[in-house]
């Protein structure tokens, strides 16, 4: 994987290292750019996003958006063109766009989500190389969310989420330790639903488990603790739809967006 991830002209592999991310921190290092901000303040969030890979300057980077008065995390961001799009259209936002980034798995497979994967871990995506000052793209799931200061995030995004993904996103939202970190009052989760035949292309030709009506792919909002209501296509000055690569063969392309929580309270 080294070979794939690496280009053979940048010079950073020079000696054996434990994974990607390993191979990453020695380039930034000898960038200078591993000189983080102070990221000790929150030591359980920096342990997750190191045992994920993250880079030591994009835990830094974190840091400082986290000191940011208006935040937004993207879960499942994919090549981060919709975050990038947020992010330079309110400089005043910090923008969080999170990923799975998963590599492992059949090289031969055709996967789109792998190729952007190994793209992130090598720092090639078109966003990484230019990266606006309140964005960072991590590789982390919703599990991230325990580890976030309390009441720190005024919108969390998903734009074309599989249904399975967003299922268990938004059960895990409903619950307290997760639903903690979304500021009381706004708590504005904005979602675009994926829809069958994108499902089938990203993954290669693998199906994923569908809804009965994964067509619109609403099931998984009807479904969950929120309540979602129809709203505008374009949210923070962006065109959500129009600016995902996976609008294009998709037969849902509405904006949808709760604030309120069924019965009010989360789970324990
Ligand atoms: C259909 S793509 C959408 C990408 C992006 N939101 C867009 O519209 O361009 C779904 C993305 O979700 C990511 N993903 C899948 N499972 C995930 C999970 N459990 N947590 C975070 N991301 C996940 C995949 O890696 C993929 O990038």
């Amino acid at each position: 994987m080294a070979k794939s991830i690496i280009s053979p002209s940048s010079g950073v592999i020079s000696t054996p290292l434990d994974g990607p991310s390993d191979r990453l921190r020695q380039g930034a290092a000898a960038e200078g750019l591993d000189a983080a901000i102070p990221f000790s303040q929150w030591p359980a969030l920096n342990g997750y996003l190191r045992a994920a890979e993250n880079a030591a300057e994009d835990c830094g980077r974190l840091a400082r958006l986290l000191s940011m008065p208006r935040i937004l995390l993207e879960i499942g961001c994919g090549d981060g063109r919709v975050a990038r799009q947020i992010a330079l259209k309110n400089p005043d936002l910090a923008v969080i766009a999170t990923d799975a980034y998963e590599w492992d798995g059949p090289a031969d497979g055709g996967s789109q989500y792998r190729r952007v994967a190994l793209a992130w871990c090598g720092r090639q995506l078109a966003v990484q190389q230019e990266m606006p000052a309140n964005l960072v793209l991590l590789r982390a799931q919703v599990e991230i969310l325990p580890y976030l200061p309390a009441a720190c995030l005024d919108h969390l995004l998903l734009i074309h989420p599989e249904p399975q993904t967003a299922r268990s996103i938004l059960d895990r939202l409903a619950q307290e330790n997760f639903y903690r970190a979304l500021k009381a009052g706004a708590r504005q989760i904005v979602v675009v639903p994926f829809c069958r035949e994108m499902g089938v292309f990203a993954c290669g030709g693998f199906e994923f488990e569908h809804d009965a009506d994964w067509s619109r792919g609403l099931g998984v909002l009807t479904a969950s603790r929120f309540v979602f209501t129809r709203a505008e296509r374009v949210q923070w000055g962006v065109d959500l739809p129009r600016t995902s690569l996976y609008t294009g063969g998709s037969t849902q392309t509405d904006v949808f967006v709760a604030g309120t929580l069924r019965g009010g309270q989360p789970r324990p």
